[in-house]
């Protein structure tokens, strides 16, 4: 299989330009190369090669990709061979399929049939009349026809030799490795699933891994409520989420994934319009089900009980998290009322209070410190030192240097608050504070000197995310845009926990304008300076504020467009691993999309250019760039 990580590097080893030169005509233009367009008709070049970026594009036709799909495009290589070719020029070998591997693969391609066969065989069991006591139990669930079909619910009878007979196809130890029948030393072979309700546990690709099966009575008290299928070659309880195949897809559509516990509970959201919901097989989540939520979106969100146990399963899975949090990757949580989980939620209130539970998620830092103040009384010197040696000691598990800084910070300033509270009551901002040569007798929107920090570290130079430290100095110079932007905003914190600190503030400060007023945010310090690295229009002097305001909110709007834009190019670059011909066509278009929002960046920044300050700087095409990339961190 062809890794991400080897296409980067054949993408790195070999220059973009020398491919192209081989067949077109390029002449040097700036940092790039340009040509009269080799996929249509023209006189004058539109068509652009930029070997730093590794991509061409023609501002004429559209055409746009990197090495690889040139080869496929202009010289009409097939993929493979493609990348056949471009490896012999950069000297790589292209990883030959491992024989072992092809027998392991094999194997797993049989072990895919009994699952397969299994599967056929306990639905069409569900229909018998044996199945009778499973079909009243489903219905006694509530489940409409339609849920019950795509979640493949079926019934296991109740004889210990009636796979075994259904399935002869197949030799018993292909039974028994594929977890159906269960064989242990000297006694015979036996079915793993008897007089239960089935359910089959699917892999990212929608293949039938394993099976969990849930009791029909109520009063066998000694059985356990659900069996599971085993570790098997296929089916690794640790690797795999219950409903990962449907809600990975729905994740891409709603910008979300919600964890629960229970597979019931993954049925009944689904039932109530929430596809994106995925469970771990009774577990506790592992770092590796971490990395595949994390490869959907930023922020999976936990769905767990109210109650004691779901609350220590939060913090088991938020322990495992915080040595991974990296850029923007967090989770957020929500919490139901103790003692109901979310089949029974949207039972007693409907779907609608789920959703709302869903749109509000806390904070995994909020979530931890929450946990840690409530987890026992601290009214004692001796109990609140204890409270701030367990808050550090989650922060020293943090590994990202950046995000370790930032929580040991928050959770002290949260400490220092509840353990010491102020003993005046009062705002934290300064009325009486005049900003410095305006006379102004109005008290200013001023910002805690906190406050002001934060925003400053994302405006001030050094901070590599000019959009956001544009768009913060700009919503600063031009406060009376915040509320107009305020949902924006808002959906840009749980996007961006990041900026979420820095958002409050502002939103805060902008409450306390007057009606109609009008002057910028500033600190206790005074204004604060536009960041060095902000180039757009509503920053420069002499620009007419109205035309700034319409650029500012064009700026918002690119902001909030950013992460989704980078959540699916990272979707799309894991799925090489399954799927490289798909995933490459996806991260093609997508590269596209952000190659347009590229563009509409540059835009902005040459209307200032244009209206401000005279001629434009550097631009040698109309790929004008101030960014350099998306890339935030
Ligand atoms: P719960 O007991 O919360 O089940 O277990 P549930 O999802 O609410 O099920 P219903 O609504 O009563 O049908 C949560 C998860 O723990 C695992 C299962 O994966 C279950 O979905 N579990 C539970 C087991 O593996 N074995 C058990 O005996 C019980
Ligand atoms: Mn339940």
């Amino acid at each position: 299989m062809l890794s991400p990580q080897w296409l980067d590097e054949l993408r790195s080893r070999v220059t973009l330009s020398s491919v192209i030169m081989r067949t077109t005509k390029l002449q040097k233009a700036g940092r790039e190369w340009k040509a009269c367009c080799p996929f249509h008709n023209e006189n004058t070049p539109s068509f652009y090669v930029n070997d730093e970026k590794g991509f061409y594009h023609c501002f004429g036709c559209s055409a746009h990709g990197d090495v690889i799909r040139w080869m496929t495009d202009q010289r009409g290589l097939a993929f493979m061979d493609a990348i056949k070719e471009l490896a012999a020029e950069a000297g790589m070998e292209v990883p030959a399929p491992d024989p072992r591997a092809a027998k392991q693969a094999e194997q797993r391609a049989t072990l895919h049939d009994v699952m397969q066969a299994a599967q056929d065989w306990y639905r069409e069991s569900l229909d018998t009349p044996a199945g009778a006591k499973a079909r009243a139990y489903l219905d006694s669930r509530g489940f409409d026809a339609h849920t019950k079909e795509r979640f493949g619910f079926g019934y296991a009878p109740s004889g210990r030799q009636a796979i075994k007979e259904a399935l002869d196809q197949f030799e018993e130890p292909m039974l028994i490795e594929a977890g159906l029948r269960i064989g242990v030393d000297d006694k015979p072979p036996y079915d793993r699933f008897r007089d239960r309700l089935t359910m089959p546990i699917h892999d990212a690709r929608g293949r039938v891994i394993g099976f969990a099966a849930r009791i029909l009575d109520a009063d066998k008290k000694d059985a356990p409520k659900y069996l599971n299928s085993p570790d098997t070659p296929l089916f690794d309880k640790g690797r795999t989420l219950f409903n990962l195949h449907r809600a990975g897809p729905a994740s891409r559509r709603s910008g979300r994934i919600v964890v629960v516990e229970g597979q019931m509970d993954c049925v009944a959201m689904a039932a109530a319009g929430f596809e994106e919901a995925v469970a771990p097989m009774g577990t506790a989540l592992t770092e590796h089900q971490l990395t595949l939520l994390w490869r959907l979106v930023d922020a999976p969100i936990l769905a767990f009980d109210g109650d004691k146990a779901g609350q220590r399963a939060v913090l088991k899975a938020i322990g495992r998290a915080l040595p991974m949090l990296g850029p923007g990757k967090t989770l957020g949580t929500v919490r139901l009322p103790a003692g109901l989980d979310p089949d029974d939620l949207i039972r007693q209130k409907g779907a609608g209070a789920m959703g709302e539970l869903l749109a509000r998620p806390t904070s995994l830092l909020e979530t931890l410190w929450e946990a840690e103040r409530d987890a026992q009384p601290h009214d004692t010197p001796e109990a609140k030192a204890g409270l701030k040696a367990r808050l550090l000691d989650h922060v020293d598990t943090i590994q990202h240097p950046d995000i370790k800084a930032l929580y040991k910070r928050e959770l002290l300033e949260r400490f220092s608050a509840f353990a010491f509270p102020p003993r005046q009551q009062g705002r934290e901002w300064k009325s009486d504070w005049k900003p410095r040569g305006r006379g102004g007798a109005l008290p200013r929107p001023a910002l805690s000197r906190e406050a002001a920090d934060r925003l400053l570290r994302i405006t001030g130079g050094g901070g590599r995310d000019s959009l956001a430290a544009s768009v913060i100095a700009g919503l600063m110079r031009y406060p009376d845009q915040v509320m107009r932007h305020e949902d924006a905003l808002l959906r840009l914190c749980s996007l961006e926990p990041k900026l979420a600190l820095a958002i409050n503030s502002l939103i805060e400060a902008a409450e306390m304008l007057e009606p109609g007023e009008n002057s910028p945010i500033s600190g206790e310090l005074g204004p604060t300076a536009p960041p060095d690295n902000a180039r757009f229009a509503f920053l420069g002097e002499g620009l007419d504020p109205q035309v700034a305001r319409e650029v500012l909110a064009e700026a918002v709007s690119l902001l909030v467009e950013r992460p989704a834009l980078e959540a699916a190019l990272a979707a799309a670059t894991a799925r090489f691993e399954t799927d490289p011909e798909a995933a490459f066509a996806e991260q093609q278009r997508l590269l596209k999309r952000k190659l347009d929002f590229e563009r509409r960046l540059g835009h902005m920044a040459s209307k200032r250019a244009s209206r401000a300050e005279g001629p434009p700087d550097n631009s040698s095409s109309g790929d004008a760039d101030p960014d350099g990339d998306m890339e935030t961190d």
